[in-house]
């Protein structure tokens, strides 16, 4: 079993390529913000710690989050390896999950931080299956939704204020886990302030390499 880590600063479009990249590959996308924002709406254990950390942009403790990948690394869709979306974010969480699975590439996808918040600000996602959405940049075609119903929902924690505290929360604790995989090979940047269809081309070679 070997995987694959999506990886990149709030807003990057980890989520937007992961529905691609799991056509493409097969594997299972694992987003640990998506586990999470399900455990605060199901009000679980695991949801009531994570609620305050989510709302003001702060990383939710490494022990909730890596008793949540243990448990879904068992799911049987799982048993081929995954695509992890947002996971992990500290280096403590990349050495249990070196534990857990070979993680064989690390996609990082890069964004200038003053893109960020217009990104964040304009996203809205489709209640019923999911899918990612922006006002301006991935705007719902004339069709509507692919998947026949759009029901549009929009995140707690998009709004500036939060953004803001969640883009430094992932310079200070989050990007010094690129050097961490760098040095372990299997590192790939791509530059993500392009065409959502360009990005998703160069993650597949990167994939290949
Ligand atoms: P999480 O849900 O992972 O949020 P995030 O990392 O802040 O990333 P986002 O989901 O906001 O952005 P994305 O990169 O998926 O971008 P998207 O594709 O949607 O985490 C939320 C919270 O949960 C964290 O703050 C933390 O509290 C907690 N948490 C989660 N995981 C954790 C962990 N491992 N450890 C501890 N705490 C954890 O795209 C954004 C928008 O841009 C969309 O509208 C999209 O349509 C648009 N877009 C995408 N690509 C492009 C493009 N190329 N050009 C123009 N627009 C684009
Ligand atoms: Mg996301």
């Amino acid at each position: 079993m070997s995987s694959i880590v999506l990886f990149g600063p709030p807003g990057a479009g980890k989520g937007t390529q992961a529905e691609r990249i799991m056509v493409e590959t097969g594997l299972p996308q694992v987003s640990t913000g998506d586990m999470l924002r399900a455990s605060v709406k199901a009000g679980t254990e695991t949801g009531m710690i994570a609620k305050g950390f989510m709302e003001s942009g702060q990383l939710v403790p490494d022990s909730v989050i890596i008793d949540l990948i243990k448990e879904r690394i068992l799911e049987p869709d799982a048993k081929n390896g995954v695509m992890f979306d947002g996971f992990p974010r500290t280096i403590p969480q990349a050495e249990a999950l070196a534990e857990i699975t070979a993680v064989t590439h690390v996609i990082a996808i890069e964004v200038p931080d003053g893109k960020i918040v217009e990104r964040i600000c304009g996203r809205f996602s489709c209640g019923v299956c999911s899918r990612v959405f922006h006002d301006l940049f991935n705007p719902v075609g004339p069709d509507g939704c692919p998947c026949g119903t759009l029901e549009e929902k929009r995140r707690a924690d998009d709004n500036e204020s939060t953004v803001m505290s969640r883009l430094n929360t992932y310079h200070e604790q989050t990007s010094p886990l690129a050097d961490w995989y760098r040095s372990k090979g299997i590192f790939h940047s791509v530059d993500g302030d392009r065409a959502i269809d360009k990005i998703t081309g160069d993650i597949l070679i990167a994939l290949k390499k």
